[in-house]
């Protein structure tokens, strides 16, 4: 079985080509980094109109690479949310018209869940698992049962965990994108300078929250004596945010271990999906964390971890597999919680 993937959901616009035996047959990212940069953050529709520009070349390029014509694809499968509208509606689109002219199977994938089934790629994991799901717009906790079949121990209630690396580093003059440009500068830094909050930390739910993180932060460089920190300063400071985000990171998780054994007695992996699984210091902490709960710890190649078309084969592969395929009249979702019935967790604000 082979099928073409195609993403387009933020800030990347990629396509590749998966065989059912686990083979990436040709795969291409392209960043749009550099036409957001100026605008410190991703411009929903400077990002369409850039996914419109490239998506075709793209595709007609992993075709290349792989020898392979559209009647060759046993599916197209596309990322058909949650996302950045705009771009969500250029793969989709995309897709579809290949889908018809081709006449093969089209799957709408959900992005979440093809971060969750990237282990499945990399690494051949078999259900159940606990997902530990750290990107830009999202940070759950989650069982996976099943392709389809999630069950949400926590969620943030208030920023997504690369979204608070992104704001910190916006706050400490690191650029876009933030994540990144902080892990490497904390490398220099000494992460016992400031004494940051690890929020939520104890709590007996699972949930995350990095608004008062960022917050300390914040407060730290507004009263700095003199106005503004020297390079010194901002390697200890982007350490300390870095360690004390991995702290509580790690504590949440240390909880939903429990909560997935109460379900799964013998389970005994864990795996971290997502672009901000790409952080040395927090791969450190969870293999760490995981070693001492009797877990093994699965983490996708850095370039699984941030968005790419190959996850979205993937799980477009394990759907098909299913005999899970979409009408061509799936209309593109924004908004696509992995478990619709999770329940509202216990505070007001709480991301789906
Ligand atoms: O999964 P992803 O590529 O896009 C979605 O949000 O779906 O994740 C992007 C996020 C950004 O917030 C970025 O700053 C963060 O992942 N990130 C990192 C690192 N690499 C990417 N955060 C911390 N350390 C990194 N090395
Ligand atoms: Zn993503």
């Amino acid at each position: 079985m082979i099928v073409l993937g195609i993403e387009t959901s933020c800030d990347e616009t990629a396509a590749a080509i998966v065989a059912d035996d686990r083979r990436i047959l040709a795969e291409v990212v392209r960043s749009q980094v550099d036409q957001h940069a100026p605008w410190g953050g991703v411009v929903p529709e400077v990002a369409a109109r850039a996914h419109l520009d490239v998506l075709d070349g793209l595709i007609a390029r992993v075709m290349a690479v792989s020898s392979l014509a559209f009647a060759d694809l046993d599916g197209i499968a596309v990322t058909g949310g949650p996302g950045l509208i705009g771009g969500v509606i250029v793969g989709v689109m995309t897709a579809k018209a290949i889908a018809a002219a081709a006449e093969r199977p089209f799957i709408a994938v959900n992005h979440l869940e093809a971060h969750a089934l990237t282990a499945r790629l990399t690494d051949g994991v078999a259900f159940p698992y606990l997902l530990l799901l750290v990107s830009g717009g999202h940070c759950q906790l989650l069982i996976v049962d099943g392709v389809g079949r999630y069950r949400r121990l926590g969620t943030t209630i208030d920023d997504a965990l690369g979204e608070a690396f992104d704001k910190v580093a916006k706050l400490l003059g690191l650029g876009y994108p933030g994540g990144p440009a902080l892990e490497r500068v904390a490398r220099s830094g000494d992460p016992r300078r400031f004494d940051l909050p690890r929020p939520m930390r104890g709590r007996p739910d699972c949930h995350f929250s990095f608004s008062g993180l960022k917050t300390a932060v914040r407060q730290i460089v507004d009263t700095w004596p003199g106005g503004s920190l020297g390079a010194p300063d901002i390697a200890d400071l982007a350490a300390s945010f870095q360690t004390a985000a991995a702290d509580a990171v790690a504590d949440r998780t240390r909880r939903a271990i429990a909560m997935f054994r109460g379900v799964h007695a013998d389970g005994d992996t864990l795996v971290v999906a997502g672009g901000v699984a790409a952080n040395g210091e927090l791969r450190a902490r969870l293999a760490a964390l995981a070693a001492a709960e009797g877990m093994r710890l699965i983490a996708p190649p850095l370039a699984l971890c941030t968005d790419n078309a190959a996850m979205i084969a993937w799980a477009g592969i394990e759907r098909l597999r299913l005999g899970l395929t979409d009408a061509l009249d799936f209309a593109p979702r924004p908004r696509w919680p992995l478990d619709p019935s999770a329940p509202a967790a216990a505070f007001a604000g709480v991301k789906a």
